[in-house]
């Protein structure tokens, strides 16, 4: 007997990206992102200009996800979408067009933790990769999260450590702030850090003796570190530009791995999954290959286009909990803190 076709129409709309796709079981149809520009002159999201953003493209990005997905509104088995954590305002679009639009077809709505999303998204049918196996370590690294994830089975998911202050995505965007780069800096310390000595400089790590995270005090360090320079040469970031890059990018790694290596030790589960946009950086992805191999351990690292924030990744958990039949009541609202 051929097993049913579950399409799912994915919506996310948690932070300052519009994104809708379609997947039919684990397998992805359409994957749509619009991103939101106008953010990159204040230097940081404003909650308020997201929103606005988000009614302006949410219906058009679902559109244009089932266009691709060559299939009609009429063939959609369920819809998922971002509850939380993330932006009210944000979130709130996205919920109330995703529950909307389920009520006007008739077909369940399907609520989804937005961390959830971005560890299961590496079980997303892919020819080239492998599905982890349970229990694993899920490692999320994104703009607004820094947790290490002990992963019983899908929905079986325990915080075991998670920043106490910035997340690692707002260590690289406010560092590379202070260096005079564009919201969010992320990617484009990536990019310099490839051109730099990351022997150049060295900054303070934070010493947390658990498995939580700490980032503030980086971020003060390069702060405090680069203005000193500058009192004594004004062209001091210029001048060193690529060599600051990946001197801040290899200390993030260190603190990463250090974490890690404690994660893995603790819990004995030598499997690692990492998800979150930060999980998008050469350097990481290289230093958990590396890792990998040093420590006998399996590691699953997301395409690049699953890394960042995506309706992929919403879809694929709407589908798991489609099995399951976890639909969410109309009365369901969106939660900025949610957990697991
Ligand atoms: O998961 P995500 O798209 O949104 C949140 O849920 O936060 O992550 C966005 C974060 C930003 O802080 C951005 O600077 C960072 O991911 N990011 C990177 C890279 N690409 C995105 N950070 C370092 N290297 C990258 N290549
Ligand atoms: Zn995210």
């Amino acid at each position: 007997m051929r097993s049913k076709k579950i399409y799912i129409l994915g919506i996310e709309s948690s932070c300052d990206e519009t994104a809708a796709s379609v997947t039919c079981n684990n397998k992805v149809l359409s994957n749509l992102i619009c991103n939101q520009t106008i953010h990159k002159s204040y230097g940081g999201v404003v909650p308020e200009l997201a929103s606005r953003e988000h009614q302006k493209n949410i219906i058009p990005v679902v559109s244009q996800a089932l266009r691709e997905a060559k299939i009609s509104k009429e063939k959609i088995s369920a819809i998922a979408y971002t509850m939380g954590p993330g932006l009210m305002g944000s979130l709130l679009v996205g919920t109330s067009f995703a529950k909307s639009f389920a009520y006007g077809l008739k077909i369940p709505a399907i609520e989804v933790n937005h961390m959830q999303a971005h560890i299961l998204a590496n079980f997303i049918a892919d020819s080239e990769k492998k599905t982890p196996k349970f229990p694993f370590i899920g490692l999320t690294i994104s703009g607004g999260h820094t947790q290490l994830i002990e992963v019983k089975s899908h929905f079986d998911m325990k915080v075991i450590g998670e920043t106490i202050d910035d997340a690692i995505g707002e260590a690289f965007d406010k560092s590379g702030k202070v260096l005079g780069l564009e919201y969010p800096a992320g990617p484009e310390i990536d990019k310099l850090s490839k051109s730099g000595n990351p022997n150049a400089f060295t900054f303070a790590k934070p010493n947390i003796p658990d498995l939580n995270f700490s980032f503030s005090g980086l971020k003060t360090s390069i702060l405090y570190f680069v203005k000193r320079k500058l009192e004594k040469n004004s062209n001091f970031v210029e001048e060193n530009l690529c060599d600051l890059c990946a001197s801040i990018q290899k200390t993030i790694i260190e603190i990463l791995i250090d974490k890690l290596t404690k994660a893995v030790k603790l819990t004995k589960i030598n499997r690692i999954v990492l998800g979150g946009g930060v999980s998008a950086n050469s350097g990481i992805r290289n230093a958990l290959k590396e890792f990998e191999l040093m420590n006998d351990c399996e590691v699953y690292i997301p395409n690049l286009e699953l890394t960042t924030d995506n309706a992929a990744m919403i879809a694929v958990v709407g589908y798991f909990k489609y099995l399951k039949k976890d639909f969410a009541s109309y009365n369901s609202s969106a939660s900025a803190k949610l957990k697991f």
